[in-house]
């Protein structure tokens, strides 16, 4: 077990570079099961889910090779590994996702269509809740169901089988992130057309299109909520580099605004941060976009409170919600976050709260009232982004808060401790049994 100490206070500077999106990796590793050739992803994050995706499609017979391309930081600059992957599916033994995995990871679920619709056959663990919320995956199955597919349960695992799958139209009830990317693996090996509708419009998803469109998918409308996939009998090998991870991104520029410091990011997307921009920029901060692919942030002003709602792309992340609590305890006045995706993404506020934060949780909404000087203290994350934000609150803690389960974080944030002290950060992780 690892925990973080961290000393506050200190308003961080220099450059950090970002890591490839964990999102989009994930579905474009899954992809390389629709075909037998090698598929080439480059700038994978070193992450902890992506650790486990790689033994998922071990397990199942795929041969993974991998290797790093460590840019050292020299000066302000931060560490960051550009790794890449090449994994051929030549060799599948087994189309089964074990408890074991998909209860560490839910996203494990992702290999449900690419195995149904290139073997016919896939036995993925019915993912139980997780702390964030219910996060079932009942709108894959059914998606599924309509391209052919049919589904049993047994012991508790979520058994498909199908023939070649038949193209369909198919509209997801709710949007769901996962679950597009699912459907549209199964459907470019599909018999026909399909059409998803109210798909999600995320970043990642439009990464794992592209990659499947280079392997030979025949896809067009990905990144609206329409999107339409002519099947194809075969897939191809393919090379593709992994957009920036939005969110690492969203984190470091809270991190500028939350210790008053001055940060430049590399290798971001700011296109894909549009609507946290304005927000950041809305209660105070200072963004300028130096190029298409990097960032300063800044903020030498008392911010101010502003509300946000949770929505999908293009509307406010989730999975930046907990990050902007943390930056808006700073903020002056009150700014009230509705969590719309999730139904239990608040555990966070609580332990901000043991840390001298003025939050009040009404069901899906948090009432944070700023500013106030948070204290450091004893707190334990609870999942990925929660973790993120104590981090980002114990930044601007005066004196020491000590981080409980940093497991959480090691799960979507690549060496953060190590970006964090390149930039001036006293933050130390410290293992134990
Ligand atoms: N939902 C259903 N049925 C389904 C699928 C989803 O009811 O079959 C509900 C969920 O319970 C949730 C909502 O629909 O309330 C949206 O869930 P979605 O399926 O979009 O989430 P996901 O695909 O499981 C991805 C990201 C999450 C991110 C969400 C929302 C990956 C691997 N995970 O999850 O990322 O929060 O989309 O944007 O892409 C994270 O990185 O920390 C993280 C949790």
């Amino acid at each position: 077990m690892d925990r973080f100490i961290i000393q506050g206070g200190i308003p961080l500077q220099g450059t950090v570079r970002i890591s490839g999106a964990k999102n989009a990796a994930l579905p474009c590793l899954a992809a390389c099961l629709l075909t037998e050739e090698p598929v080439i992803l480059e700038n994978i994050p070193s992450v902890r889910d992506i650790a486990t995706t790689i033994h998922l499609l071990k397990t199942l017979g795929v041969t993974i090779k991998e290797s790093e391309e460590t840019s050292t930081s020299s000066g302000k600059e931060a560490h960051a590994s550009q790794r890449r992957i090449v994994s051929q599916a030549n060799r599948v033994e087994s189309v089964e996702a074990p408890w074991e995995l998909v209860r560490t990871m839910r996203a494990s679920t992702l290999i449900l269509g690419p195995l149904l619709a290139r073997f016919g056959k896939a036995r993925v663990s019915q993912p139980g809740g997780c702390s964030i919320g219910a996060r079932p995956i009942d709108l894959h199955i059914k998606g599924l169901e309509k391209l052919g597919a049919t589904f049993h349960m047994e012991h508790g695992m979520v058994v498909g089988q199908a023939d070649r799958l038949r193209g369909a139209r198919i509209y997801f009830d709710r949007i769901t992130v996962t679950g597009t990317e699912d459907l549209l693996m199964a459907a470019t090996l599909a018999d026909g057309e399909t059409i998803l509708d109210n798909a999600a419009r995320e970043p990642e998803v439009q990464d794992l299109a592209s990659l499947l469109t280079k392997m030979g998918a025949n896809i067009e409308g990905a990144g609206t909520s329409t999107i339409c996939v002519r099947g194809v009998s075969k897939l191809h090998g393919a090379d593709h580099r992994i957009i920036p991870d939005r969110i690492e991104a969203g984190t470091f520029l809270a991190a500028a605004g939350i210790t008053k410091g001055d940060l430049t990011l590399q290798d971001c997307c700011p296109d894909h941060l549009q609507i946290v921009i304005d927000k950041f920029r809305e209660i105070g901060m200072k963004i300028e976009k130096i190029s298409t692919n990097s960032l300063r942030a800044w903020a030498h002003q008392p911010l101010r409170a502003a509300d946000i709602a949770t929505e999908e792309y293009p509307g406010f992340p989730t999975d930046m919600q907990a990050q902007y609590m943390a930056l808006v305890t700073q903020a002056d006045g009150t700014s009230v976050i509705h969590e719309k995706i999730f139904e239990n993404r608040f555990l966070h506020a609580l332990e901000m709260v043991r840390m001298g934060a003025n939050i009040r949780v009404d069901g899906s909404q948090a009432i944070v009232r700023g500013p106030v000087q948070l204290s450091g203290a004893g707190v334990t994350a609870s999942d990925l982004r929660a973790s993120a934000s104590l981090v980002l609150a114990g930044l601007a803690a005066q004196g020491e808060t000590i981080i409980e389960r940093v497991y959480h974080i090691d799960r979507g944030y690549e060496r953060i401790e190590e970006k964090l002290q390149a930039i001036g950060a006293r933050i130390q992780r410290i293992s134990y049994k």
